[in-house]
C-alpha cells in the first residue's frame, strides 16, 4: 500500500515544463533553460540575450548585452555554458539538441538592441540540432511584451511594457511548444492566485518578494497539467505594475482553454542592489547566478517541482 502511494506520488511529478520572459526575464529565460535543459523543453526569449551574456559584469550587462552588441562576446558565452556543463553545475547541453526555442525582438526596441537578440539565435543554433528555433524580428514594437489586445501603442516605450501590436506573442510560442492547442478563451480572474514564495527558499537574498502569482485553470486544480513559468521584465513585477503582467500577456487565456498552469515568480524592488526588480543575469545575487545553484535559479526550479496553488503535489 505504501509502495503504491510512493509510486503514485512520483509519477505525478511534472518532469518537463516550458519558460518565457521579457528583457531581464528574457535573459533569465535563456539562462534557466540552458541550466535546467533536462527539464525545460521549450523557452521563449523576448528581448533577451545569450547565456552568460554579461560574463558576470554589470557593465557588460548594461552595454554589450543591451545597447552595443558589437561588444558581446558570443564565444565566451558558448565556452561558459560548455565549461559549466562539463563541471556538472548545469545540465548537459546535449539536452538542447531537441529543444523548442522562440526568440522575439521588436524592430523598434531601443532598450535591448535587436543585435543582442540575434546573438541569442546564434547561441541556440550551436546546440539545437533536431529541435526548433523560430525567431521574429519584424514586428515594429518598442521594448515590450507584444500582444494583440493590451495595452500601449506598438511603438510606445513605457510601463507596463506591454504593447498592442496586433500580434499574439504568447499564442505564437505556446502553439509552438504545445501542438494542437484549443483556441484561447478569456481567463477567469478567480483562477489567478497568490502564493508564498518564501516556502521555496531564502527569498530576501534572492531579491524575491513574499508574494508570487500562479494561474490555475479550472481544469487543473486537481488534475496534473502542463506547466509554464513566465519571467517579468525590470520595472514589471507586481510591486510596480500591479496585476498587469500576471493577467494580460495572453498566457492565461491560452492556459485556461488548454490546461496549462502558469507560474509568475516575482522579484521585489526592495533590494538595494536591484532597485528595478530585474532578474539576475550579471551576478548581484552571487557568482553562481547562472548555475543550477544560483539563488533565483534554484528557488524557481523548486516551484516547478512543487507547483503552487494545485492539489496534485
Ligand atoms: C512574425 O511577426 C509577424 C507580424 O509582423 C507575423 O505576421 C508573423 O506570423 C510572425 N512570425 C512568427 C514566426 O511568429
Amino acid at each position: 500500500m505504501l509502495l503504491i502511494l510512493v509510486v503514485g506520488l512520483c509519477t505525478s511529478l511534472v518532469s518537463s515544463f516550458t519558460v518565457s520572459g521579457l528583457s531581464s526575464g528574457g535573459f533569465f529565460s535563456t539562462q534557466f533553460h540552458v541550466a535546467f535543459s533536462s527539464s525545460v523543453t521549450g523557452a521563449a526569449i523576448i528581448a533577451g540575450g545569450p547565456y552568460y551574456c554579461s560574463q558576470g559584469s554589470q557593465t557588460n550587462a548594461e552595454i554589450a548585452c543591451m545597447s552595443s552588441p558589437a561588444l558581446l562576446n558570443l564565444n565566451a558565452c558558448i565556452n561558459e555554458a560548455q565549461k559549466n556543463a562539463a563541471a556538472g553545475s548545469i545540465d548537459s547541453l546535449t539536452n538542447l539538441a531537441k529543444a523548442s526555442v522562440y526568440i522575439f525582438s521588436g524592430s523598434r526596441d531601443t532598450v535591448v538592441n535587436p543585435g543582442v537578440v540575434k546573438d541569442t539565435v546564434q547561441f541556440y543554433q550551436k546546440f539545437v540540432t533536431s529541435g526548433t528555433i523560430v525567431s521574429n524580428f519584424t514586428v515594429p514594437a518598442e521594448h515590450s511584451w507584444v500582444t494583440n489586445s493590451y495595452k500601449n501603442k506598438c511603438a510606445y516605450l513605457g510601463s507596463p511594457y506591454m504593447n498592442n501590436c496586433n500580434f499574439d506573442t504568447s499564442g505564437a510560442f505556446l502553439n509552438q511548444f504545445y501542438p494542437n492547442l484549443n483556441p484561447k478563451t478569456v481567463f477567469n480572474p478567480n483562477n489567478l492566485l497568490t502564493f508564498d514564495q518564501s516556502t521555496y527558499g531564502d527569498i530576501s537574498s534572492a531579491s524575491m518578494s513574499k508574494t508570487g502569482y500562479v494561474y490555475v485553470p479550472t481544469g487543473c486544480k486537481s488534475t496534473t497539467c502542463n506547466i509554464h513559468i513566465a519571467f517579468h521584465g525590470c520595472q514589471q513585477s507586481a510591486e510596480t505594475v500591479g496585476k498587469d503582467f500576471v493577467s494580460y500577456t495572453g498566457l492565461n487565456d491560452w492556459a485556461e482553454s488548454n490546461n496549462i498552469v502558469v507560474i509568475y515568480p516575482q522579484l521585489t524592488t526592495e533590494m538595494l542592489k536591484n532597485p528595478e526588480g530585474c532578474w539576475d543575469f550579471w551576478g548581484y545575487t552571487g557568482n553562481n547566478f547562472a548555475l543550477k545553484t544560483g539563488k533565483q535559479m534554484s528557488i524557481v526550479y523548486s516551484m516547478s517541482q512543487k507547483v503552487p496553488g494545485v492539489e496534485w503535489f
